[in-house]
Parts: C-alpha cells; structure tokens; sequence
C-alpha cells in the first residue's frame, strides 16, 4: 500500500541552485541529464516503458557532456583540464559498469538511476565548480 506522499519521497532528480555552474552550456546538459534521468524515474513501473535504451541514451548524454565540457576547459587555457579529464574517465568506468549490470539483468532499479545522479553531483561539486573558481579568479565570469 502506497503510503501519501511516498512519491515525492523516492524523488525526484534534480539540480540544486547551488550546482549551477554559471556557464549555460554546462548547466544545459547538466540539466538535460537529470531530466532523463527523471523521465526513466517516473517510468519504473510501466512495463511499456523502454528502461534499459533510455539509461544507455543517458550515458551517451553523458559523455557528449563530458567531452564538451573538455573542450571549453581546454579553450579556456585552465590549468586543470587534464585532471578534469581523468576524474570524467573514471566517472565513465562507474557509469558503464551500472548500464552493463541494468543490460545484463534487463532492467533498471531506483537504485540505478540514484547511482548514476551521484556520479554527476560528484563531477558538478568536486570537479566543475572548480573551473567555476577559475573563471571567476581569471575575470571571465561574473556573480
Ligand atoms: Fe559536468
Ligand atoms: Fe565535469
């Protein structure tokens, strides 16, 4: 029995203020992703529903994301690109071994979808915002 308000308690994705970036294509695709990652989410139950191809679409947004994000990194001269790219490729080795398990086991769980939300709110705050500081120190981006 489904208790009130239960489903707002097992959602729902979203981007905090504080995770804004500043830079619109950055925070476009950030926003993109969690909005499929929402789309599956509300999907869960109907078995109608294309889970598996829709979070393998995610991953593709992902990393089209992250190899965007690499170059306006690289087009900005900052000084930490290289490393911004190796926590990315490690992000991709932990997100590719969540879609293998849901394609393995044809099917996505909640707990997929929150593991794959984590691995992006972990590049956005320990990765991202820090090109934010740089932009900010190096005036090319204003509060
Ligand atoms: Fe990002
Ligand atoms: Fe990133």
């Amino acid at each position: 029995m489904k208790r009130a308000g239960e489903s707002r308690i097992r959602g729902a994705f979203f981007i905090p203020r504080s995770g804004l970036v500043g830079i619109d294509e950055i925070d476009d695709d950030h926003q993109s992703v969690v909005d499929a990652l929402e789309e599956v989410r509300v999907h869960l139950e109907d078995k109608a529903y294309s889970h598996v191809p829709k979070t393998r679409e995610i991953v593709q947004t992902l990393l089209s994301h992250f190899r965007r994000e690499e170059d306006l990194m690289r087009s900005a001269d900052y000084p930490h690109t290289e490393a911004h790219c190796m926590h990315h490729d490690q992000t991709l080795g932990h997100i590719y071994r969540i879609v293998g398990n849901a394609e393995l086991s044809e099917k996505v769980t909640l707990g997929d979808l929150r593991d794959l939300y984590r691995t992006l709110l972990d590049d956005i705050f320990s990765a991202d915002l820090n090109f934010q500081n740089y932009l900010f120190a190096t005036n090319r981006l204003r509060g």
